[in-house]
């Protein structure tokens, strides 16, 4: 079967395609001869990636997060990123960016609607491989509220609450002020749901901000810091975080946050991901 199936795709023009093609064919093969697949768990298999893709739409990437809990989103950006030179470990995209979020000026705050949360400061460097400050990066933020949810998920925030852009300054600096984001339980109400509790696993994400860098010259980094004290930073379940990732939220003392985190860009493409949700 297999090579009757090679053959069959062999006069795929893109040598990419035919290559990438024919591994996938050769794996899921194997696969089904591995576990003897069944016709029914196969129908259960299909049935599942029609829910998938029904479930995915204008607020919500289902195939994305089924992408994310599997491992392979968080491994595809290691085999993409990790070079061992200094630069930031990258993590995964996740469900919830949004391209063209607001621009915004030095210090300014990205909680539209703070919805409660404890006061957050950020601040940090954009470095490149020997240690010097890359003026001009775009800093795009994304974070979950003080509940946990994304301003896309709640009709209660407003637009683009708690998302910014931020250029870095001649040192290569940036701040912005936000409220502390929650951990939060990815979206189980759809298939993807369904396989993580007949898994038995939790459904959490340790607490984290998200960070795209992009600067001409340099590889776009998408990255997230985590919350180091947050009790899911050992078990998230996309598998996003890396020692280097954990971030320490400091407290003030009067109730306020800060976070100082630096990151290394490393030279590249400058290339924007196609957003999973508008
Ligand atoms: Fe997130």
């Amino acid at each position: 079967m297999t090579a009757i199936v090679h053959r069959a795709m062999s006069r795929t023009n893109d040598p990419r395609l035919r290559e990438i093609m024919a591994s996938l064919v050769d794996h899921l093969h194997a696969f089904a001869r591995e576990v003897k697949l069944t016709e029914a768990e196969w129908e259960a298999g299909v049935d599942f990636l029609v829910r998938v893709g029904q479930a995915s739409g204008a607020t919500k990437n289902e195939a994305m997060l089924l992408s994310d809990l599997l491992g392979l989103s968080t491994l595809v950006v290691l085999l993409n990123n990790e070079q061992g030179r200094g630069e930031t470990d990258a993590a995964l995209l996740g469900p919830f960016w949004r391209n063209h979020s607001p621009e915004c000026k030095p210090g300014e705050s990205i909680a539209r609607d703070p919805g409660g949360g404890e006061p957050l400061t950020v601040s940090g460097h954009v470095k490149d491989l020997e240690g010097k400050p890359i003026a001009g990066a775009v800093v795009d933020v994304w974070q979950a509220s003080p509940v946990g949810l994304y301003e896309n998920q709640d009709e209660k925030q407003p637009d683009h609450n708690l998302r910014g852009r931020f250029e870095t300054d001649s040192q290569g600096h940036f701040h912005f002020r936000t409220v502390r984001p929650k951990g939060y339980p990815i979206p189980v109400d759809g298939p993807c749901g369904e396989l993580v509790r007949a898994q038995g696993r939790h459904p959490y994400r340790p607490a984290h901000l998200h960070f795209m860098l992009t600067k001409e010259g340099y590889k776009t980094l998408v990255t997230q810091v985590f919350a180091d004290d947050d009790e899911s930073i050992e078990s998230d379940v996309v598998f996003g975080v890396t020692p280097a990732l954990s971030g320490h939220f400091e407290a003030d003392g009067a109730g306020s946050w800060k976070l100082d985190y630096d990151f290394v860009m490393q030279p590249g493409e400058r290339r924007i991901p196609r957003a999973p949700i508008p």
